[in-house]
């Protein structure tokens, strides 16, 4: 085992530690969450940013990985013993046509996209890191609630390495059909609980303990440090440099969280200058996040955050969530406490937009040739509410993550391009501006060649 890495309790006031061979969804002094912590006096660490990973490198296995090449960031496992299924090479790239969607000055806008990774989307970057861990504790059995994508990843890595098994629960109905496709074909014995995922999360916590099954969700600290490396490739994209703003949506606050921690890191290393800030986008049908922060006035306040307050607000909460954005569609995200410190570390905000602005945003971005899934598209929309507000200036540099494949959601790219009303019915979503449908047209020769010459 890797000697600077341990496991700390995140409240400052409590900072509860133990060894990285236990298995602890929580705190067992608080139950609040936990981090990974390291000992950065006993790690290998370069003088920069840019020193981190050298431009060129020997070809294996770690290199190719878009996590374990920063794995010196990452300290908790001796090199050979990574597991890794080629995740996190993903593309960082600028996209002048969504910079002037969202009104940014040419050239300011980034867009990191994690749907490249093997499973379609950026869950891919903390699954490393989780069976990377579950190996080195030996688990056998992983379990995970998902809105998607977190099942659809664990089922690639269970069938791609088979360490663990994969049991997924998701609720029923509320699952994107690229999705559930791939939990089904990778072989993860599926439960689809009456409920939403907020319900099959809730189950999930209780079934991992009671059933002893390695859990895979956000709580579990490891996966998180996984997921501190799509920072690192934004980083890497610009040099070393830090953008003024980093855009991502907001569900279960697992990405956001891990942002939080690794600028917080990065800085304390002196291995940045700057903090970027960071812009956590709800979906309107799901904005714990957003009226927490901006309604609520919850802050991180050094740990102080108002668990109890936290509990009753949550007590009280019936509302259900709902949004398009199927993967964002959650009320009740267990790394809340997480995500308020990310916001400290990084002056960031939480905003939220209505399922209409995402999906204009997604198509836009779609006209970069690189699609991306509704939730995906709430860090554009997002981006663009800032914008107008004033808050994000035009000529600041900004990075927006993508956090999952067009083809994961297909049915809500063909309802808002077709205008068949079957968004209407589901989600109450009229019109759109960009709509992109198939033209109809008779099997004729002559009707063919008029519709081209008209439309083409
Ligand atoms: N974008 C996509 C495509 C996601 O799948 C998720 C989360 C998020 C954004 C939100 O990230 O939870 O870290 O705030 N999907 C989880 C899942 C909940 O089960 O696949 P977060």
């Amino acid at each position: 085992m890797s000697a600077p890495a341990f496991q700390r309790c995140i409240i400052p006031d409590c900072a509860w530690t133990f060894d990285i061979a236990e298995i602890l969804p929580g705190c067992p002094a608080c139950g609040e969450l936990v981090d990974v912590a390291y000992d950065w006096d006993k790690a290998e660490l370069p003088k920069s940013f840019k020193d981190l990973v050298p431009e060129k490198t020997v070809a294996g296995p770690l290199e190719f990985s878009g996590v374990w090449r920063f794995r010196r960031l990452l300290p908790f496992s001796e090199d050979g013993t990574q597991v890794t299924i080629g995740e996190g090479r993903t593309l960082f790239r600028p996209a002048p046509k969504v910079a002037e969607y969202v009104g940014l000055k040419p050239g300011r806008l980034f867009l990191q996209y994690e749907g490249m990774n093997p499973s379609g989307s950026f869950k891919d970057n903390g699954m490393a890191g989780a069976f990377t861990h579950a190996k080195l504790v030996g688990a056998k059995v992983a379990a995970c609630a998902s809105t998607g994508n977190t099942s659809a990843s664990l089922a690639a890595f269970a069938s791609a390495t088979g360490i663990m098994r994969a049991v997924v629960f998701i609720g029923s109905g509320k699952i994107a059909m690229g999705k559930l496709s791939q939990a089904l074909e990778y072989g993860a014995r599926t439960f689809e609980i009456e409920g939403d995922f907020d319900d099959a999360m809730a189950r999930v916590l209780e079934v991992s303990k009671r059933a002893g099954i390695y859990l895979v969700n956000s709580v579990n600290p490891f996966r998180l440090e996984g997921q501190k490396t799509i920072m690192y490739r934004i980083l890497a994209g610009l040099g070393g440099e830090s953008p003024d703003w980093v855009f991502c949506p907001g569900g279960n606050l697992g990405n956001s969280s891990a942002f939080g921690k690794a600028f917080g890191e990065l800085k304390e290393l002196g291995l940045i200058d700057r903090v970027p800030r960071l812009a956590v986008i709800n979906a309107t049908g799901a904005r714990t996040l957003s009226r927490v922060v901006n309604e609520e006035g919850f802050r991180w306040n050094g740990g102080r955050w108002g668990r109890e307050r936290a509990d009753g607000f949550f007590r009280d909460l019936k509302d259900k969530a709902h949004t398009i954005a199927s993967a964002i569609e959650i009320n009740r995200p267990v790394n809340l406490s997480k995500c308020l410190r990310a916001l400290d570390i990084t002056d960031g905000v939480a905003r939220d937009c209505p399922d209409s602005d995402i999906l204009d945003a997604k198509a836009v971005v779609g006209t970069e040739g690189i699609g991306c899934e509704p939730a995906s598209a709430a860090s554009v929309a997002g981006l663009k509410k800032l914008v107008e507000e004033g808050v994000v200036d035009k000529d600041a540099r900004v990075a927006c993550v993508l956090t999952g494949h067009l083809l994961k959601a297909p049915e809500a790219t063909i309802g808002y391009h077709a205008q068949d009303g079957s968004l209407e019915k589901k989600y109450g979503i009229t019109g759109g501006r960009f709509p992109n449908g198939p033209v109809k047209v008779p099997n004729d020769i002559e009707k063919i060649l008029d519709a081209v010459r008209r439309e083409g």
